[in-house]
């Protein structure tokens, strides 16, 4: 499959990195806006600088292609997909999917207004610990969840757009784990409270730390608290969990698997299980599966738009002080 990658940043370095051990694709051309950073990663990666194109339209306009690979800023996506769709080139984009809630919605309306695939490359559910966690609910020994606490802290410096953002750390991290509360417990949030703050110390303009809690349909209860500007103990990326089973306890602490169940005295460890892909690899193939065969990607734009909806109702509550509720 003929990809365009679009975006040859951070994120864009890792993705041409992944594409180079996956024989289902080739990339057909690159695009960035910076000439300097096409020049940069040109050189790292020696690309032919004139497969990378200052634009989508000006790469759609001198390749063939068979779909778009998105790894632009959240505000690209928007433009990104539209030129995408209408060329009816489907695309796999980069979380979130769009950096405002409109945008999320109209590119949901496009995709499914011309029936061009739009999937999300929501990785962290594709991890082996992110898919025993869930193998390990779904099993029923623990019995329903009643609640999860989520712990997560980090302190990196990224420069970039993450550090002028309005809510970096809900926006763009935080988005992982309310993918994952999604995916480990089958459903989407009816109810949210959140705060956010931005503490003294903080070197992100935008709100750096945040508190939420998130009553889903099941009737279970998350509690999240996170930063993006914790100066030691940090969490693992895919964050501290703890669910309180009727049945017992399933943790996932420093991305080890503990379950302890009602009346044993000690928590035994679960080995996470082998995958044969995993983050960004699998998505890829399940793309390349969707786009040929026709199934149905878990994480399209019409379904991701719920982890996106979680998303803005989290900001909404940080604005207003007030509870979101949502139907589900
Ligand atoms: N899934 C993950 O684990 C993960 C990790 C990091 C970043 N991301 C996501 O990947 C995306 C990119 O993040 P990043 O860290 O690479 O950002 P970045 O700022 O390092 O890179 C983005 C690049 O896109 C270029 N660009 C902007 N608009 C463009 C356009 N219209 N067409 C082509 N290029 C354009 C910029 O010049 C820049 O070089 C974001 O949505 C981010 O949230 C995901």
């Amino acid at each position: 499959m003929r990809l365009i990658q679009c975006g040859l940043g951070g994120m864009g370095a890792h993705w041409i990195r992944m594409l180079r051990d996956q024989s289902e694709f080739e990339v057909a051309a690159f695009v960035e806006i910076n000439p300097e950073t096409a020049r940069r990663r040109a050189e790292e990666y020696d690309l032919d600088a004139k497969r990378i194109y200052l634009s989508l339209e000006a790469a759609l306009a001198s390749v063939e292609a068979d779909a778009v690979l998105d790894v632009t800023p959240p505000d690209a996506h928007r433009p990104v997909a539209f030129t995408a769709l209408d060329a009816g080139l489907p695309v796999l984009a980069e979380k979130p999917l769009a950096g405002t809630r409109a945008d999320a919605e109209a590119i949901v309306e496009k995709s499914s207004r011309t029936g061009v695939l739009h999937m999300v490359a929501q990785n962290y559910r594709y991890s082996p610990v992110a898919q025993t966690v869930r193998r390990a609910l779904d099993a029923g020994d623990l019995g329903p969840v009643g609640a999860v606490s989520v712990r997560f802290f980090k302190g990196p410096h990224f420069g970039g757009f993450r550090e002028i953002m309005a809510h970096p750390l809900i926006v763009d991290m935080a988005i992982h784990h309310f993918d994952m509360m999604r995916f480990f417990l089958g459903g989407s949030p009816v109810e949210i409270y959140a705060r956010s703050w931005n503490p003294p110390w903080s070197w992100f303009q935008g709100d750096a730390s945040a508190a939420v809690t998130a009553r889903f349909e099941s009737g279970a209860v998350v509690s999240y608290t996170g930063s993006w500007c914790s100066q030691g103990q940090e969490t693992p990326w895919n964050a501290d969990w703890r669910f309180d089973c009727a049945d017992g306890v399933l943790t996932l602490q420093d991305d080890r698997i503990y379950v302890q169940r009602r009346g044993q005295t000690a928590r035994e460890e679960i080995l996470p299980l082998k995958m044969e892909r995993q983050a960004q690899a699998y998505l890829l193939h399940e793309f390349y599966q969707a786009v040929t065969t026709g199934t149905t990607p878990a994480t399209t734009c019409q379904d991701n738009l719920n982890t996106v909806n979680f998303v803005f109702d989290v900001v909404q509550s940080c604005a207003t002080g007030e509870v979101v509720r949502r139907e589900q």
